[in-house]
């Protein structure tokens, strides 16, 4: 396949970039299409262990060109730290980086908005947990068409652009009751950031389209999760941008149709960070031990992650609204010591059982979870290669997700590292590894 879109099926942190990592060996482009540094994609390399935010994880292979595009978001100081540590840590991004000319900026006015309104304490205020990178404020410049894009970087007016809305901003600022910018400071600043990204500013649309035209192979890298989306996730408990596979189109400019695979990223269980309904969250001692052996601190934040049992209902959702050709099923190594594992496969809203995920959000906050349990495998899963190393038990929960899920799992991975993986026997034909 040439054009692979890859999304993560729950509420982010799935494993995307370590399955990015993998992917990319066979991959000529990897695009990132829409988020900004509110991301958190952690690989592990040897014994190095990278955290990519904005860049794409595709970067830490060497010859493999990533591209930023239109839907994203990016916080030009947040991105040379990034840049720098990307270095730190012995990759060389010369001539293989690219930012859409198109792609919005988030600027310290957005993050300290961002920060503003997370910090308001009244009853209507709807506290999100966001990870402050000021996405939201960022795509909603975007959204009424008064943001600064990449481009505008190479414009003669973008310092007093630049000047203009920071202090319009300030007002805003000013109705939170927080303190305002000093466009004295913060100009300069910013100014000094984008000088540095000049260089990798490019129609990046037009050099995508060329690539897919020659038949080269693009990875699409999603951030977050579908139930992060902001139309199709749990609203208002979201992002601000456009998570599931048809954001790969919008936010990198590849038509929908030149888009020939979708992959769905799930955690053999569920985790959540932030805010909002999640319905099989668990807040015992099963909980915990999750959360402690799948070390589940958030990558950008340090926030400790939300822990809880697969939820069928939202990967059954997620591969509806994706399109999802096939999963890949990280973590299940994390499941290696259960004596039982429980699966939601429909919620009880007040007596009535529902199968399909409700939209609003007071209807999800009142599902319960119905599950199924199924017998754990009590053994170690992490030295599994092959499909026939896994134990029986295994092998049924994988099975059983399928069925449930209504799409097949193409790698299971059992570790962090990119040969801790396997390919199963439901992968597509043209899948190796
Ligand atoms: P992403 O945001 O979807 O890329 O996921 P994160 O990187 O935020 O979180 C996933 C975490 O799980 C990272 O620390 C990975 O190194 C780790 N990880 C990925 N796959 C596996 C796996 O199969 N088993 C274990 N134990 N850890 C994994
Ligand atoms: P990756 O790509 C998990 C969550 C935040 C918050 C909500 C809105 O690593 O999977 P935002 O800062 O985007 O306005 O916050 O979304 N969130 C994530 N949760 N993984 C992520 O990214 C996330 N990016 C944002 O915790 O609930
Ligand atoms: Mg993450």
């Amino acid at each position: 396949m040439a054009t692979r879109v890859l999304i993560g099926g729950q509420w982010g942190d799935e494993g995307k970039g370590k399955i990015v990592d993998v992917l990319t060996e066979k991959a000529n482009w990897i695009a990132r299409f829409q988020g900004g540094n509110n991301a958190g994609h952690t690989v592990k390399v040897g014994d190095k262990k990278y955290v990519l935010h904005l860049i794409p994880s595709g970067i830490l292979r060497e010859g493999k060109t990533c591209i930023l595009g239109n839907g994203c978001v990016i916080d030009p100081a947040g991105f040379l730290q990034e840049l720098a540590e990307v270095h730190e840590g012995g990759i060389d991004t010369t001539g293989r980086l690219w930012i859409s000319d198109r792609a919005q900026l988030a600027l310290p006015y957005h993050k300290a908005l961002d920060g503003a309104r997370e910090a308001r304490n009244n009853d209507e205020a709807v506290k999100i947990g966001t990870t402050k990178r000021g996405i939201g404020p960022a795509y909603m410049d975007k959204m009424q068409r008064t943001g600064l894009r990449a481009g505008d970087i190479l414009e003669d007016d973008f310092e007093e652009r630049l000047r203009q809305n920071l202090i319009e901003h300030n007002q805003l600022l000013k109705l939170h009751g927080q303190t305002e910018l000093d466009p004295d400071t913060v100009v300069p600043e910013v100014l000094a950031a984008t000088e540095q990204m000049k260089v990798m500013i490019a129609d990046t649309t037009q050099t995508l389209n060329a690539a897919v035209s020659k038949g080269e192979s693009v990875l699409f890298e999603g951030a977050q999760g579908t139930m992060l989306d902001i139309d199709h996730g749990s609203y208002p408990f979201v992002t601000s941008s456009n998570t599931t596979s048809g954001g790969a189109a919008t936010g990198t400019g590849i038509p929908p149709h030149k888009i020939e695979d979708v992959i769905g990223v799930v955690k053999a269980y569920t985790t959540r960070v932030g805010e909002g309904p999640f319905p099989t969250e668990l807040f015992d001692d099963l909980g915990a031990e999750i959360a402690r052996v799948g070390d589940e601190f958030g990558a950008t934040t340090g926030r400790a992650r939300r822990c809880g049992w697969f939820d069928a209902v939202v990967a059954r959702y997620a591969v509806m609204v994706n399109g999802i050709n096939w999963w890949a099923v990280t973590k299940l190594d994390v499941l290696d010591g259960f004596e039982t594992i429980k699966i939601c496969v429909a919620y009880d809203v007040n007596g009535e059982r529902v199968e399909n995920l409700p939209a609003h959000i007071r209807k999800f906050a009142a599902c319960k979870p119905i599950y199924e349990e199924m017998p754990g495998w009590n053994c170690p899963t992490t030295q599994a290669r092959t499909w026939d190393d896994l134990p029986e038990n295994c092998k049924a929960y994988i099975k059983r997700l399928e069925e449930l899920t209504c799409a097949p799992a193409g790698f299971v991975s059992v570790g962090p590292k990119r040969d801790e993986t396997i390919l199963t026997p439901s992968a597509p034909a043209d899948l190796s590894l």
